[in-house]
């Protein structure tokens, strides 16, 4: 899979980069990686300016329509692979685990990370971009943005994650929403708090049904919502 990530701050995302799980699907071939720097394709020769005040007044500034145009043409003649252009933004459809999952059939993507007031609207008209927020609130741009579409959509790539990791994944996120039992390590008592005994017992039966039951009362109890999204997939 191929993210082509288009940022006025391309240094944010060194050392995401270079994390381990990430940095492993790069040197093994699964995912491909390509930051692109917005200013590379500013008109303004001398200071690079891509943004400029809104027409009818208003706070702040907009990124401009034409060096966001030529980039996007640019950066998808990079590959023979056409990109989905997705923009980020709290104005987008929401990214949940059924998008993530949908997202991730894309052989290619070319994310546009919004930074000030956002994008002029013809960048929308003209490129259409699938338009994905992380949630209800703001950030100070879109480039965490896209590296939780990164983060979340390269764990769908088979041979990402080791087996153990993927199972998991399969079992808890794809079509059950369920949230997670609770879990416990070493030691078995830390300051009198212990670990509940079924945990000990060594009945897999026994166990398998009280993880079922935390995670049920656990999602009854926080994430009612979640019961309702079942099997409107
Ligand atoms: N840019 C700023 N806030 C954002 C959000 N919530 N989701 C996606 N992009 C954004």
């Amino acid at each position: 899979m191929r993210f082509d990530i288009i940022t006025l701050f391309p240094q944010i995302f060194a050392g995401y980069l270079t994390q381990s799980l990430l940095a492993k699907a790069i040197d093994r071939g699964l995912v491909e990686i390509h930051i692109h720097d917005l200013r590379e394709w500013s008109t303004d020769t001398k200071h690079h300016k891509i943004d400029d005040k809104p027409y009818g007044g208003g706070p702040g500034m907009l990124i401009c329509v034409d060096p966001v145009v030529h980039c996007v043409e640019a950066v998808q003649q990079m590959s023979e692979k056409p990109g989905v252009v997705v923009m980020m933004t709290p104005q987008g459809d929401r990214l949940d685990q059924r998008r993530v999952e949908e997202i991730a059939r894309f052989e290619r993507m070319i994310l546009l990370c919004g930074r000030y007031e956002g994008f002029d609207q013809r960048v929308i008209d003209i490129l259409a971009p699938l338009e994905l927020s992380v949630g209800d609130y703001v950030l100070n741009g879109g480039e965490v943005a896209s590296m939780v579409v990164v983060d979340s959509t390269v764990r769908m790539i088979p041979g990402v994650l080791g087996d153990e990791q993927s199972s998991w994944d399969d079992s808890f996120s794809r079509g059950n929403r369920m949230l997670e039992f609770p879990q416990y390590t070493r030691p078995a008592e830390f300051r009198g708090h212990t670990v509940p005994d079924v945990l000990l017992s060594g009945d897999h039966k026994r166990i398998a049904n009280w993880r079922a039951e935390q995670s049920l009362n656990k999602t009854k109890l926080r994430r009612n919502d979640l019961f309702d999204k079942e099997g409107d997939a």
